[in-house]
């Protein structure tokens, strides 16, 4: 095999302008965290800087659940242990489906053994209907209701208030995917009694991928502790994890110093901010970018009411390959932006506007990149993208 060690051009990865949904670009002081000198995962220091970093995770997750860390790797583990956790044999499970993180959920659930899976299916583009939802934990008086706030692969956020009244009419569980909401949309999660609420830290937050805030309520703590069956998943058995964090540490696995460092920076800097400011700045960029797309001729995928502050997602025209555009902008724009998954891979752009990459000039980059884009198939804009985003600029103050 020829490797090549060390050749120049290798040695450094390109500076991208991250525009897809995660991740997205990091502050430098979070750069700065992750060339900090490693320390051992028992140091005073680092588990001061644990015990930090929970305590920032419950700011911005708006909680006061004692149970509030960041599972070592990346959102998706938050999902699998939420679920693996709460649900056993005999369990019905409720999933609320219209994306394509949803259809992970269900896809999890399948696997577990012996759990009932009711799926409460849903238009992409469009959030699950609430009565429905309602209906079906009515009907079927589930352990947990499994819903995703923000569906990345629509760029729908659906309402989650008041689902955890009937859930906890019902005994059930409320389970939230907040992957891509978690620092950017908001999400009081006592306020709206969710029971275990997960996010990635490469999304809103502006850490490095790799780590899963996770948040789970006293509810959820008993109803882990009654279980009548071990969890299956050893390594994501939370009440381990949990332990690691709370105040005696007991070793469950070696943490991953630097980038704990790194989340408790980016956490940092999310409550310098503010959680609301951070929100209502996701609020304003995404409004610019979904102007200047509709400026441009071109329709936003999820619908008006439902849209994501987080991800704005806009349909390509007849003949335009998503994939193309994406291309383009990457390599004469150096800007990174993604296209559809699953059955709409090829059909549709999806534009991240999360965390430290929610800017303005990266929003003005990405219109001017698409008008480049459609302009090269021969295509002629409806208007001025960069333009219609200046005017939310002039009229919208921070
Ligand atoms: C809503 C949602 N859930 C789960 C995931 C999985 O996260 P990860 O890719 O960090 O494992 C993603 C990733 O994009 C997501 O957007």
């Amino acid at each position: 095999m020829n490797v090549r060690l060390n050749a120049p051009e290798d040695r450094h990865a390109p500076q991208r302008i991250l525009m897809a949904p995660g991740p997205s670009n990091v502050h430098p002081r979070v750069i700065q965290a992750l060339i900090e000198p490693l320390v051992g995962h028992k140091d005073p220091s680092f588990l001061a800087a644990m015990e930090d970093t929970a305590a920032l995770l419950r700011e911005v997750f708006q909680t006061r659940n004692r149970a509030t860390f960041a599972l070592p790797a990346t959102g998706g583990s938050g999902m699998e242990a939420a679920l693996v956790n709460v649900l056993e044999p005999g369990d019905t499970v409720v999933v609320a489906n219209a994306g394509f993180f949803a259809q992970r959920m269900v896809d999890i659930c399948t696997r577990l053994t012996g759990v009932n899976v009711v799926v409460v299916p849903g238009a992409w583009g469009e959030p699950v209907a609430r009565d429905a939802v309602l209906s079906a934990i009515r009907q079927h008086r589930p352990r947990a209701l499994a819903i995703v706030h923000g569906e990345t692969s629509t760029g729908v956020e659906q309402p989650l208030e008041g689902l955890a009244a009937e859930c906890h009419a019902q005994d059930a569980l409320l389970v939230v995917d907040a992957v891509a909401t978690l620092g950017g949309v908001r999400l009081p999660v006592d306020e709206w009694e969710i029971d275990v609420c997960f996010s990635g830290s490469q999304k809103c937050l502006s850490a490095p991928p790799g780590m899963a805030p996770i948040t789970i309520s006293d509810r959820a703590m008993r109803a882990i502790e009654a279980r009548h069956t071990p969890v299956a998943s050893w390594y994501f058995d939370l009440r381990l994890h949990a332990r690691l964090w709370d105040t005696d540490h007991s070793y469950h696995h070696t943490s991953p110093v630097l980038s704990v460092y790194a989340l408790r920076e980016a956490l940092r800097l999310v409550v310098e901010e503010g959680v609301d400011a951070r929100i209502a700045r996701h609020c304003l960029h995404a409004m610019a970018l979904g102007q200047g797309i509709e400026a441009l001729g071109l329709q936003q995928f999820a619908c008006q009411g439902f849209r994501m502050p987080s991800v704005v997602t806009a349909l390509t025209p007849a003949g335009v390959s998503a994939r193309a555009v994406r291309k383009l902008l990457l390599d004469s724009l150096n800007v990174e932006i993604s296209v559809g998954l699953g059955e709409r891979s090829d059909g549709m752009w999806r534009i991240g506007v999360m965390g430290h990459s929610a800017q303005q000039a990266n929003v003005m980059l990405v219109l001017t990149g698409l008008e480049q884009a459609l302009r090269c198939v021969g295509l002629t804009p409806g208007g001025s993208g960069a333009r219609a985003a200046a005017e939310v600029y002039e009229h919208t103050r921070l």
